[in-house]
């Protein structure tokens, strides 16, 4: 459904659609599509107000105080929740402020310049907040909940929203022009990611520009490689030959912030990125294969050799890991961790396991990939910062087999054991890491429908995966962890790790909700009946636990006419007999997608990003034409003619103050 909206004419756009091994063939009509047929019988409007067989009114125990209606067995969400719906701006339920905090292009430092779209340049852009927000991370400064760095990741570029005279319209089709190296090097500038100081005065949040650790990270930070596979041969190229050094980290979409409070940035769909032709017979072609490398979605290798197979062959390899970087000294050599394995990984968060290792969850965005764990060899020190900065270099890396009774495994990624041998191509751990995804199809993991967040819930002691789709799957290739062929709209998965263990390497499982529209019989959802026609959604993506313990969802994906409806915040029940009920707590513009949900340690804050908005969405008012720098579907967030579309970041408060929700 994503797929048959997005427009392919914009290679970067095609870029998150990932596409997988599994390409089905056929010419079945996915469920996907029979759903868009009959949503695109009527218009949106007729089709949200159409649905009858779940509840269209707020139920009468949302009225309550969520203490009260939990106690009841009722929904812990008492907010009343936002119409579902598309168009140009953004919303956020009665009673909150949705404040813009960070905008593409605003100034970071005290001597950045200006946003100046007509006269971008790399120079500027890297003194400047970058473009596609994903990840939103929080650190604390002196432990205080109103005065922290803000952390957020870059993940891509929309060329043909960000640059002026990119895109012609010939017989009303699109044709982009190739960049120019100045705008490949804006693209590159506006990679990576944001360390802000942020503080909040009079219940609103300010930019601290002139902020100590204030810094930016793009595709031309110097990186060092850690951990097990560093130094190894693979990872070496003409440029280093030490197998340790990289410039740059790119696609980082989730992410996370470790218990000593180091930002991490999780480096997703890195193929995209490489261009050119392997050398004929080269050792590496299978690897590359698997990871779908190259793509060629940017123009970054006909200026920069290291983007050029022909040139440097190795440098894929040095792409697709876990990077951490020290927030507090902002010039700090940011660090690829090997030992938490080489995906498209989403995301990276973290818990104290009761033993004091340190978990990671990872999920590897791809149809048909698996969800990873990591556990550290050593214990997180509280009174040591220090102590803690390179745990993530020793631990096991396990990769989950889910069964169909309900339990679950984490087999083990470490050499020599298993079939992880010599014998099966695997000469040592550096092996095994680098070629994480092969690793874990010799160890049979299961196959699942796009992993994204994977998040854990220090209160209630579960860990929820996000599963966004896979419109690929056939029927002889549903398991009970992916229950559903051609996926449309995703599901949730929570894990119980055996006896309350986050470090435990087995569990129990079960699917938390099927999403999509429930009064549509052939979609399977299965959200409350207390779930109303706004609080359905498909595409999970990220997701955040607040200290309750209550469970926020972002999705991407929705925002076409199929649904009716954008992307947005939900927030979903997992307790008592108000499971699996859903409601609309924030939506975002036309074209977007929601990411990074977070909450600040006291809950008065949800810090959200708002990407990509205005990529697509040409039809919700007619418009009617491929949306573009100079005829965008929204001009969000400024509305200014001269303006272009901006990703940004959104603080969304209590209207008087006070926890989001209570
Ligand atoms: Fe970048 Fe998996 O979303
Ligand atoms: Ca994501
Ligand atoms: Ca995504």
């Amino acid at each position: 459904m994503t797929d048959e909206h997005c427009p392919k004419m914009f290679p970067t756009t095609q870029l998150e659609e990932a596409d997988g091994d599994g390409h089905n063939s056929s010419a079945n009509a996915t469920m996907g599509e029979i759903i868009s047929r009959r949503f695109s019988r009527r218009n949106f409007l007729q089709g949200s107000l159409a649905v009858s067989a779940i509840a269209a009114t707020v139920s009468p125990l949302a009225l309550m105080t969520a203490e009260k209606a939990r106690a009841a067995g009722g929904s812990a969400f008492s907010f009343t929740e936002v119409e579902a719906g598309v168009d140009a701006n953004h919303h956020v339920a009665e009673g909150y402020d949705a404040d813009v905090l960070l905008r593409w292009g605003d100034p970071l430092f005290a001597d950045a310049p200006e946003f100046d779209p007509t006269n971008q340049t790399a120079e500027a852009q890297a003194r400047q907040f970058g473009y596609n927000n994903d990840y939103v991370g929080f650190i604390p400064l002196d432990g205080a909940a109103d005065h922290g760095l803000l952390v957020v990741n870059h993940e891509y570029t929309n060329p043909h929203l960000m640059f002026p005279g990119l895109v012609t319209l010939v017989d009303g089709k699109v044709e982009q022009g190739p960049l120019s190296k100045d705008q490949v090097d804006v693209e590159m500038a506006a990679h990576g990611g944001t360390i802000v100081e942020i503080r909040r005065v009079d219940g609103k949040w300010q930019v601290v520009r002139d902020g100590a650790n204030n810094r930016r990270i793009t595709v031309n930070t110097e990186m060092q490689i850690t951990g097990p596979a560093a130094g190894h041969d693979r990872l070496k190229t003409a440029a280093d030959a030490t197998g340790t050094q990289v410039i740059g980290t790119l696609n980082n979409c989730a992410g996370g912030v470790t218990p000593w409070g180091t930002y991490i940035m999780a480096e997703e769909n890195f193929h995209g990125y490489f261009m050119g032709d392997l050398p004929a017979d080269h050792a590496e072609a299978a690897n590359y294969e698997r990871y779908g490398v190259p793509d060629g979605s940017y123009e970054w290798g006909r200026f920069y050799d290291r983007f050029d197979l022909a040139k440097e062959p190795n440098e894929p390899n040095r792409f697709g890991w876990v990077v951490e970087v020290d927030v507090m000294d902002p010039t700090s050599t940011p660090k690829k961790r090997t030992a938490l394995g080489r995906t498209k990984h989403e995301g990276a968060e973290s818990i104290v396991a009761k033993n004091g290792k340190v978990v990671f969850y990872l999920g590897d965005d791809e149809r048909f990939d698996y969800v990873y764990k990591f556990v550290t060899d050593g214990t997180y020190n509280a009174d040591d910062r220090a102590a803690n900065m390179d745990l993530l270099d020793a631990g096991t890396l396990y990769v989950a087999k889910f069964e169909e009774d309900g339990s679950m495994e984490w087999l083990p990624l470490v050499h020599g054991q298993g079939p992880l041998t010599e014998e099966n191509g695997f000469a040592s751990q550096a092996d095994v890491l680098i070629e994480t995804r092969r690793a874990g199809d010799v160890l049979g993991a299961t196959k699942m429908d796009r992993p994204e967040d994977v998040q854990p819930n220090g209160v209630n002691g579960k860990v929820y995966v996000m599963l966004t789709n896979n419109t690929k799957r056939k029927p002889d290739q549903v398991n009970a962890a992916n229950p559903r062929a051609e996926n449309a709209f995703g599901h949730i998965i929570e894990i119980s790790e055996a006896e309350g263990d986050f470090a435990a390497t087995s569990g129990t499982w079960e699917v938390l909700l099927k999403c999509g529209d429930p009064s549509v019989a052939e979609v399977g959802a299965t959200f409350s009946t207390e779930t109303t026609k706004n609080g359905w959604f498909g595409m999970p993506d990220n997701c955040a636990v607040d200290s309750a313990g209550r469970l926020w969802v972002s999705t991407d994906g929705n925002s076409n006419k199929a649904t009716g409806r954008t992307d947005g915040l939900w927030a979903v029940d997992t307790e008592g007999d108000a499971r699996a009920t859903s409601k609309l707590f924030f939506r975002v513009p036309v074209g977007a997608e929601m990411c990074g949900p977070l909450f600040t340690p006291d809950d008065e804050t949800a810090f959200v990003a708002v990407q990509h908005p205005a990529d697509g969405g040409e039809d919700w008012d007619g418009h009617g034409r491929p949306s573009y720098y100079e005829d965008l579907s929204t001009r969000w967030p400024d509305f200014k003619d001269d303006m272009p579309v901006r990703p940004s970041v959104v603080a969304i408060t209590k209207v008087g103050g006070g926890k989001i929700a209570v």
